[in-house]
């Protein structure tokens, strides 16, 4: 992926590409195996109904800010950019270290972004990484984003969804992990970008609360309540309520039964949309959340296995970093040669969903 100079291009682009890519994955690498030590499972039932072999979990010394940051300054390196060049930064995460301030602003932080261009978060759990390409076309074609000086966008997908696992509960912790990975994005009047997004409101289906639903009377007025989440208040029978809600919880075949139907969908969306066949895509590189969604779709539209790009056995599903990962680890094998055209779709917590079309 080689840094083009023609700056003209910029102001008359209509596509963006991907010029950089990096990841970053916490050290600490659970096996099916290992999880047996926690819970009552086995890499057979792990396995056979997900293809999940192993996750990687954050412990105490690492953090979602640490992978982001780290993941952001490879991809940077690999688009061969300065952070003095970077117009816009976006993480997609649905497990943010603070409330506020976002991650993109600890990453701009810690890397060193000039101040003065627009750094933020967005929250559409599994899709966030599409939604945020999505977002970076609109801005970038509105020239309202990047100084002209600053036409690289970094879009980050980043995770610790450990953070929302209850070990207890077997059916949901055994299939999610940590990691991080970026892309450095930059208009182009060659590459051609389609995109589409959606979402159906359902909060039932994939969910973890927020200690926002144990609110605490702070202060009366007029007879109403105002509420507090202030920790030094927390009660222990508050602090019961918070583990219990604050966990990732799943309707399964409810997931499993919306992933197919939209996974198929999007891919005739994408097909529609670029005039690009699905036979004739190079890849496919879908959320990575469960590789039977992925074999139920790939045999419904009679498309071969290798147009599928897996790597979900290694990290486990990582939500919004699951198709940035997926990028990085094919830009890694060389399968990502100029001229290689991919659809990337996500689906996930919202319900959300979406797809892209991209050119390398
Ligand atoms: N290990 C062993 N047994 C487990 C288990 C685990 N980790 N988790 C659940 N079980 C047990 C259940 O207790 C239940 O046992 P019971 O029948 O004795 O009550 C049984 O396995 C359920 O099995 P099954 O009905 O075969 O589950 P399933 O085929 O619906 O598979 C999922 C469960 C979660 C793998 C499947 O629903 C799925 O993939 N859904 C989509 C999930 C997803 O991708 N979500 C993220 C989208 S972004």
């Amino acid at each position: 992926m080689e840094k083009k100079k023609d700056r003209k291009s910029y102001r008359h682009m209509n596509g963006i590409e991907i010029i950089g890519l990096g990841k970053a994955v916490p050290e600490t690498r659970l096996t099916n195996e290992d999880l047996r030590q926690y819970m009552d499972t086995s890499d057979e039932w792990i396995r056979s109904r997900t293809g999940i072999v192993s996750r990687h979990l954050c412990t105490g010394e690492e953090s979602l800010t640490d992978l982001a940051t780290e993941a952001s300054r490879k991809a940077m390196e690999d688009a061969g950019i300065a952070p003095e060049e970077v117009g816009l930064v976006i993480c997609a995460t649905c497990t943010t270290d603070y409330m506020v301030p976002s991650v993109a602003c600890a990453v701009q932080e810690n890397i060193g972004i000039p101040g003065g261009v627009p750094a933020f978060d967005i929250n559409a759990a599994c899709s966030g990484f599409v939604y945020g390409l999505q977002l970076i076309y609109s801005l970038m074609n509105a020239e309202a984003a990047c100084r002209s000086e600053r036409k690289y966008a970094l879009m980050i997908g980043g995770e610790q969804l450990s953070k929302m696992l209850d070990f207890s509960e077997r059916s949901v912790s055994v299939l999610f992990g940590d990691g991080a990975a970026a892309a450095i994005v930059r208009g182009s009047s060659q590459k051609r970008f389609f995109c589409h997004t959606a979402a159906e409101g359902d909060r039932s289906a994939l969910y973890a609360h927020t200690v926002g639903r144990n609110q605490i009377p702070a202060m009366e007025y007029k007879g109403k309540r105002i509420v507090s989440e202030n920790p030094l208040q927390i009660t222990e029978a508050y602090a019961a309520g918070i583990m219990k809600d604050g966990y990732l919880r799943m309707d399964g075949r409810k997931v499993f039964r919306f992933a197919v139907r939209v996974l198929a969908a999007e891919i005739d969306q994408m097909a529609e949309q670029s005039k690009v066949p699905a036979e004739e895509i190079d890849y496919i590189v879908c959320h990575q959340a469960n590789s039977r969604i992925i074999d139920y779709v790939r045999k419904q539209k009679n498309l071969p296995e290798e147009k599928f790009f897996m790597n979900l056995q290694e990290y486990g599903n990582t939500s919004g970093a699951s198709i940035p990962l997926a990028l990085a680890d094919m830009k890694d094998r060389g399968m990502l040669k100029p001229g290689t055209r991919i659809f990337c779709i996500g689906f996930g917590a919202g319900l959300t969903w979406g797809g892209c079309y991209l050119e390398f």
